[in-house]
């Protein structure tokens, strides 16, 4: 028997948290689905790619500084967050170089990338989105949301996950 693999839904309005950790429980799935090495690792790794910097890109530009501005999060936090995504898109430019999927070294890259995007899941949901939904007003919340989402669409539907984006994002 198969399991369906997680797809990359689109949606174009909501609560910004609540979009936010939508794609965080994809990418929890996508990661669980790339540990198995039955599964198209292939496939899999490129709609990781894709959403990874859609959604990281969609946050720099459209989230992070507008709870900044309304001081909902400090400049520290915003920059580390900001840290964590390079820091992600270093570990999924390693993976993006593997030939072969289902090599030890590319596990060993899979486990890197996944300790790495965990840990800012983690933070970000604590320290971002905590603030976000208790500082924020709920018509604020909406139309950080849409802003995200259109960005994040955007970017998803000119393709932004290549090896050779993600070296360009990490040369800027
Ligand atoms: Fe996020
Ligand atoms: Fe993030």
């Amino acid at each position: 028997m198969t399991s369906a693999l997680p797809e990359i839904t689109r949606p174009e309005s909501g609560d910004v948290v609540e979009l936010i950790l939508d794609d965080h429980r994809t990418f929890e799935a996508l990661l669980r689905e790339l540990r198995n090495d039955q599964n198209d690792r292939d496939l899999l790794r490129g709609r990781l790619a894709e959403l990874l910097v859609a959604h990281g890109e969609a946050e720099e530009s459209d989230v992070y500084p507008q709870l900044r501005r309304t001081d909902a999060i400090d400049e520290h936090e915003a920059e580390h967050g900001e840290e964590e995504h390079r820091e992600i898109y270093e570990a999924l430019l390693r993976l993006l170089e593997a030939t072969d999927l289902y090599t030890k070294e590319a596990g060993h890259d899979l486990h890197e990338l996944s300790e790495t995007l965990l840990h800012h899941l983690d933070e970000e949901e604590r320290d971002i989105l905590n603030p976000a939904r208790s500082d924020v007003a709920e018509a604020d919340r909406a139309r950080l949301g849409a802003a995200w989402a259109a960005r994040r669409n955007e970017l998803l539907a000119r393709g932004c996950g290549s090896l050779e984006q993600v070296r360009a994002l990490l040369d800027a």
